[in-house]
């Protein structure tokens, strides 16, 4: 899909975020751990979940999806999953809960944005120890459980957020078993994983702290969940709206779990307010900034694009430094292509004030296809974005919305299989 972005655009109005694409996920591969009706609001209508609705629809779990809402009741469970998966990185979540509930789960081996090694050695090492042996063959992945293992204790080498989510999960009926992991991730959306499955009737405590504790349960009850909104997303649009001097009210997204973010950005200048549910982001003098990405409650990974080209638009050499992912950087040869003066050291990127233009661009990933995105919209002159498509993974009603905050933008070219 090619998209053509006409630029010159100030970014202003007002846009609604959805539900966390990355609390939905993991809260969706949970399913498979359900035994009576469960309904969860504000999922958001987005290319990944659907895949992950795929999945476990494969594996047994009947599934209604409409209006941002999911409804789904258990039924006979199979652990082998062979026609979905391949794309998301989230599908490796399903291997040790469909392993406890079925004794064995093969899966296609995870995909995910190309930002890196993206090696599942912590996921593979914590199965091990809740007594789930697991072989990787061909493109497939495959997990046996072995033994019902006695207390588990888990020591992640690195705070890795699907790992976290990964074991919490596969703990949970682990019935009697008392699991603890420890230098687990914090992220809001293992917060909200966990009081999803505690609302379940799981036994978890400790999420959103580096040591989580899992007393295993035999089974899991009725429940309604509501999926927090997406800090990505909406930091996706704050950023854009401070790199072209607009006014953006967005609406949907509490400010707890944006303070990190909103924090570090009214350090460098940002006008930003807060009420109970929205955020109001206003034209701001901005000064060039260093900025380092990390674990929660340092600033997010996947706002590290964006904030390379806001760095473009502030007076002064700007340095960002990629700590979590090896290969975060192809957004700046895009960048490059417009104009910007950047320059990339091993994992430290070096930005200089920089006037972008229109230029003929490639989507990658999903958040640098953002970046672009929003690149192009506020740069002098038309700009063409190919592999559009990959924005509709993790950015929903993306027409509407870029519509609602003037980017005016049009769809040239569809290709046959959009994927
Ligand atoms: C989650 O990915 C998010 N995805 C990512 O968002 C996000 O960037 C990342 O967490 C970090 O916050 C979802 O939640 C679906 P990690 P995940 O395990 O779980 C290495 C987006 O744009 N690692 O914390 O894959 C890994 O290679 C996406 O929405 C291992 O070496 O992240 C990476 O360098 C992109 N071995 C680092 O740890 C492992 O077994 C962090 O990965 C696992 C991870």
């Amino acid at each position: 899909m090619i998209a053509r972005i006409r630029g010159n655009s100030k970014i202003e109005g007002e846009i609604t975020v959805g539900g966390a694409k990355n609390s939905s996920l993991p809260i969706l591969a949970s399913l498979v751990l359900i035994s009576e009706e469960i309904k969860i609001e504000k999922i958001p209508d987005i290319s990944d979940v659907s895949e992950m609705i795929s999945m476990i629809r494969s594996a047994g779990i009947a599934v209604n999806f409409e209006k941002n809402t999911v409804s789904a009741r258990p039924s006979n469970l199979k652990g082998e999953i062979r026609e979905f998966g391949s794309s998301i990185r989230a599908s490796i979540l399903l291997l040790g809960p469909l392993a406890v509930r079925t004794g064995h789960a093969e899966l296609r081996y995870p995909g995910g944005c190309l930002i890196g090694k993206r090696s599942i050695d912590i996921h593979i090492e914590g199965l091990k120890k809740l007594g789930i042996s697991v072989n990787e063959k061909n493109d497939m992945i495959e997990a046996v459980f072995d033994k019902v293992p006695e207390d588990v204790r888990i020591d992640l080498r690195f705070p890795s957020v699907g790992a976290t989510e990964h074991l919490m999960m596969t703990s949970v009926l682990l019935n009697g078993i008392h699991t603890e992991i420890r230098n687990c991730a914090k992220e809001p959306e293992i917060v909200d994983l966990g009081k999803f499955l505690n609302s379940m009737g799981a036994k978890i405590s400790g999420v959103g702290t580096d040591r989580i504790s899992i007393d295993g349960v035999k089974k899991l009850n009725a429940s309604v969940h509501s999926v927090i909104g997406d800090r990505i997303e909406t930091g996706t649009y704050i950023i854009g709206a401070l790199s072209s001097g607009g006014m953006l009210k967005i609406n949907g997204i509490s400010n707890n779990v944006m303070r990190n973010v909103t924090n570090e950005l009214k350090k460098i200048g940002a006008k930003i307010t807060a009420s109970e549910n929205a955020l109001i982001v206003y034209p701001s003098d901005l000064r060039p900034f260093k900025l380092s990405t990390g674990p929660y409650p340092q600033f997010p990974t996947d706002l590290q694009p964006q904030m390379t080209l806001l760095a473009c638009h502030v007076n002064g050499h700007s340095e960002i430094t990629e700590t979590v992912f090896e290969q975060r950087f192809g957004h700046v040869d895009e960048l490059k292509k417009m104009g910007a003066d950047i320059s990339v050291d091993k994992n430290k990127i070096e930005v200089m004030p920089s006037k972008l233009h229109g230029a003929k661009l490639v989507g990658n990933d999903l958040r640098e296809t953002a970046t672009i995105l929003f690149a192009a919209a506020t740069a002098d002159g038309p700009s063409e974005i190919e592999k559009f498509e990959i924005i509709f993974r993790g950015y929903e009603n993306i027409y509407k919305k870029l519509k609602d905050i003037g980017i005016d933008f049009e769809i040239l070219k569809i290709d046959r299989e959009v994927s």
